[in-house]
């Protein structure tokens, strides 16, 4: 029973002691619960980045950063890959279970019947320049959901939330294989009722009129594993986005709008397409010794992508899964990428280096993905809308939990350093 008031701290200041009680989560994990601390001290907390704070209770997704476990509903990650059907672990992470086959089927059916976009969002598309990055398109576009389903806010979701959590983990494949196909000029390709989740969007990314696409099932596997390493990561940036935005209760696709546009951030979800850069620079010049210690000069802004986590002290076990994927997958379709050498030396050289060592700075699961989605013909500046796509249930959980339980409106204090009260007509005749 996680959430149960098991001790208390005591927290003693100017002569005052208050007696705070201390909460302990499912695997023993502690918080002292500070939610009377205001109002019987006066006193706030201060913790930049949350390094320490825990925003709220969730049964979701379960980290052990320290032992690099990762589990979904309770479900270890390394299971959910063998298991291998993304639209069952998005199941899960909505619903809280596997479905049974009978809900399987009717997953399955509203994610088809919700895979077509409204014929008039179609015309978005031709607004864009043509080198817009497909991350803004994705998140103009699921903003703009809201105007064309407008029936989504809280209101009236009791009766059709699965239909809209569908809609939206749907949809969100569809307009990323449209904005791909918008940015190299060739013909959008419609979902098609026949085809699975993973296959329908490799079919509509690649698929065209004069070069029929083959379905190959080692891709399709293979992005089933992908997308379930991906899709949930409990409190990440763009998931606190997503529950900071939902708390003011703003629709669903508002407010997985706003979680796509924080994942695009390079020190989120946007660092894939950065270690894809990155390789390719340190390919080019060859030293790889030399971008590990531009890493590690402290005034040096550039930072070894793919490395390091707020979390995992140790290494990402989605890394691991991913690592292993990129070897069997590029020695399967008989495919050289000089770059996962690259990735190799660069592994190797920093976890034999005190740095990166004594930092607990290890491969995360940004390291060796976009080798993957590369070797698959996923192009660099898609990278990011991929783990956006496969994220999508994780942000709907956590929404779906948030407004199911008695959320506060998020609203954070602060430590106020700037001016003193100052007056304008004193200051204006100074100034004049
Ligand atoms: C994701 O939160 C999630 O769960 C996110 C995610 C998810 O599934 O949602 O897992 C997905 O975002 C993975 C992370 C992808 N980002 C990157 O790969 C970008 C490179 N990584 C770093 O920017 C960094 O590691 C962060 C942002 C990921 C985490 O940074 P923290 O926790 O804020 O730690 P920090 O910046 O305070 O670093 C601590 C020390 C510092 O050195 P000192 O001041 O102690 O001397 O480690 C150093 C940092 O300079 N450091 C790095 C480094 N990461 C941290 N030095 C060089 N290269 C790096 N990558």
């Amino acid at each position: 029973m996680s959430n149960t008031v098991s001790e208390s701290a005591t927290l003693e200041y100017n002569g005052k002691k208050i007696v705070l009680p201390v909460v302990t989560g499912t695997e023993g994990e502690q918080a002292i619960d500070i939610s009377s601390l205001r109002k019987s001290t006066g006193l706030v907390t201060l913790d930049p980045g949350f390094v320490n704070t825990a925003s709220c209770y969730s049964k979701i997704t379960y980290i052990d950063g320290e032992n690099g476990v990762l589990r979904y509903r309770g479900y270890p990650i390394e299971e959910l890959v063998e298991h291998g059907i993304f639209i069952d672990t998005a199941y899960l992470l909505v619903n809280g279970e596997l479905p049974n086959d009978s809900q399987h089927r009717e997953f399955s059916r509203l994610l088809n019947e919700c895979s077509l976009i409204h014929e008039d969002m179609r015309h978005f598309f031709d607004s864009f320049p043509r080198g817009s990055h497909p991350m803004h398109i994705l998140s103009t576009m699921i903003n703009a959901m809201a105007a064309f389903y407008p029936d989504v806010d809280l209101k009236s979701l009791d009766e059709d939330i699965n239909q809209s959590c569908a809609r939206v983990i749907s949809i969100v494949r569809t307009l990323a294989a449209f904005a791909y196909k918008r940015s190299i000029g060739e013909p959008i390709v419609y979902p098609r009722h026949d085809l699975s989740y993973c296959a329908n969007f490799l079919n509509m990314m690649f698929d065209s009129p004069v070069r029929p696409y083959q379905i190959r099932p080692e891709a399709v596997r293979l992005l089933n594993v992908l997308f379930i390493i991906h899709a949930d990561h409990e409190q990440n940036c763009s998931t606190s986005a997503v529950r900071t935005i939902g708390s003011a209760q703003v629709n669903l696709y508002a407010t997985i709008s706003a979680g796509i546009s924080a994942l695009s951030g390079p020190l989120h979800g946007g660092a894939n397409q950065s270690v894809i850069e990155m390789l390719k620079m340190i390919h080019e010049d060859g030293d790889v010794n030399k971008f590990l210690k531009m890493a590690k000069e402290k005034d040096n802004p550039f930072r070894l992508m793919g490395f390091g986590h707020r979390v995992y002290k140790t290494y990402d076990p989605r890394a691991a899964i991913a690592k292993r994927e990129c070897e069997n997958y590029l020695k399967l379709i008989k495919y050289q990428d000089p770059l996962l050498d690259i990735a190799h030396r660069v592994e190797e050289a920093a976890l034999t280096d005190s740095y990166f060592v004594d930092r607990h700075l290890y491969p995360n699961v940004d390291f060796y993905t976009g080798i993957l989605y590369r070797a698959m013909g996923i192009p660099e500046n898609m990278l990011t809308v991929m783990f956006a796509i496969a994220r999508l249930p994780g942000w709907v959980a956590h929404w779906r939990e948030m407004i199911g339980s008695s959320t506060k409106l998020v609203r954070p204090r602060q430590v106020y350093t700037g001016q003193e009260c100052r007056h304008l007509e004193e200051d204006y005749r100074k100034v004049k």
